[in-house]
């Protein structure tokens, strides 16, 4: 009985284990899924677009992502962007306060930020 139970507690020790190293790894390389299913709850598709379209009230994101690329801070910057509700000017000119993202996990910010800055605009 006893070398049971210790058996059980170490087999879920090593899950536990396998399921952090696996995390980890999932922020590696940012996820697109995650990424997209985020934004989407977010509504952050209702101003942004993955490609250009002219229909849409902020920058694509690979325009964002090219105004960020090769700067170090690139994800602090956003984060302040992020949180900070300031003033944006829409391409009609009409000003209002960017949109806050709203999460409890930090992991899925850091994993939209880098999937934005790994978008390459079109050809
Ligand atoms: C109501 C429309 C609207 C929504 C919704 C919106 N954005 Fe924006 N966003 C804008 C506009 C407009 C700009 C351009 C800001 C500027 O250049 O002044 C912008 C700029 C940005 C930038 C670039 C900031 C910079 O420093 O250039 C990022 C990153 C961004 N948005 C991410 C997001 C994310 C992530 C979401 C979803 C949580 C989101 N946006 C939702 C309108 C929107």
């Amino acid at each position: 009985m006893k070398y049971q139970a210790r058996t059980k507690a170490l087999v879920s020790m090593v899950s536990a284990a396998i399921i952090l190293a696996c995390s980890a790894n999932a922020f590696a390389a940012a996820s697109a899924d995650a990424a997209i299913a985020l934004a989407r709850k977010n509504s952050c598709f209702k101003c942004h677009s993955v490609k250009e379209k002219k229909t849409k009230q902020g920058p694509s994101w690979p325009k964002i992502a090219e105004k960020y690329r090769g700067k170090a801070d690139a994800e602090q910057l956003m984060m302040t962007h992020l949180s900070s509700g300031k003033i944006v000017k829409f391409v009609d000119g009409v000003e209002v306060c960017h949109r806050i993202i709203k999460t409890s996990n930090e992991g899925e910010v850091d994993n939209l930020f880098k999937w934005i800055l790994s978008l390459q605009p079109e050809a």
